[in-house]
């Protein structure tokens, strides 16, 4: 049985002056019938970590680098986010695969290094809106996660995202029908790959998920959480998501 994932990607957004709003969420959900994961960035780790004391919700990264240390100036290594706090780790995120050039080879490293580090690689796919309409959809997200998920993948080491980037920040939404399709289709990948592991691994749904659309998108079989963006911001907009998915 997998137990539900809510999780929020605060992308480039938040400061300081935020943790109240992280406060809030964890006193509206002081013990949370789902498991919580807030990523903020990487300067909010510690403070968010700190913050949240003895509950129950965990602190991620939005990203990793795949060495440990080195020469990469401006660069975070997974073993330092761990050390401030961050037991997950997004990697493969569409806006880093577009903005950074970064490949799916890189994406696996990077899981790869979050695993390395004992912390839990959150893994985004997803089509553009042309390879939906190219009806291309279920060989790009295929070759995604082939290319992404690391061999070592277990469902305690992994989530997988499927964020369709035409849904990101738009107020667009596949239909139920879509992401059902989707989302079977990525089970049946991580079974035949991973066996019993890739039955317990999750599978997250992201791209505009808010509190009007939550349980219809909870709803669908093998969607077992949401990786969300905007509106994980504040504790209005993502409490009632999370008590969706409760
Ligand atoms: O990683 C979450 C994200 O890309 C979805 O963003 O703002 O559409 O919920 P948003």
């Amino acid at each position: 049985m997998r137990r539900k994932l809510a999780a929020g990607n605060w992308k480039m957004n938040g400061a300081l002056s935020a943790m109240a709003e992280v406060q809030a969420i964890c006193d509206a959900h002081p013990a949370p019938g789902v498991d919580l994961l807030l990523c903020p960035p990487a300067t909010l780790i510690w403070p968010m970590a700190s913050m949240r004391g003895s509950h129950p919700m965990a602190v991620g990264a939005q990203d990793c680098h795949m060495a440990a240390k080195g020469a990469h100036t401006g660069d975070i290594a997974a073993p330092m986010l761990r050390e401030a706090g961050a037991t997950h780790a997004i990697v493969g995120h569409s806006e880093r695969r577009a903005d950074h050039g970064e490949t799916s080879a890189t994406v696996r490293a990077k899981a790869e290094a979050a695993h390395a580090a004992g912390m839990t690689a959150v893994v985004c796919i997803g089509e553009t809106l042309e390879d939906r309409e190219a009806g291309r959809t279920l060989d790009v997200v295929g070759t995604q996660i082939a290319a992404s998920a690391p061999d070592g993948a277990t469902a305690a080491n992994t989530v997988v995202a499927y964020e369709p980037v035409w849904a990101i920040g738009t107020g667009k939404v596949p239909t139920l029908r879509q992401i059902g399709e989707v989302h079977a289709f990525l089970r049946a990948k991580l079974v035949a790959r991973l066996d019993d592991e890739g039955t317990g691994i999750r599978l997250l749904y992201g791209g505009s998920v808010k509190a009007s659309n939550a349980a219809e998108i909870f709803a669908v079989d093998d969607v077992d959480g949401a990786l969300v963006g905007g509106a994980s911001l504040t504790c209005a907009d993502f409490s009632p998501i999370i008590s969706a998915l409760e």
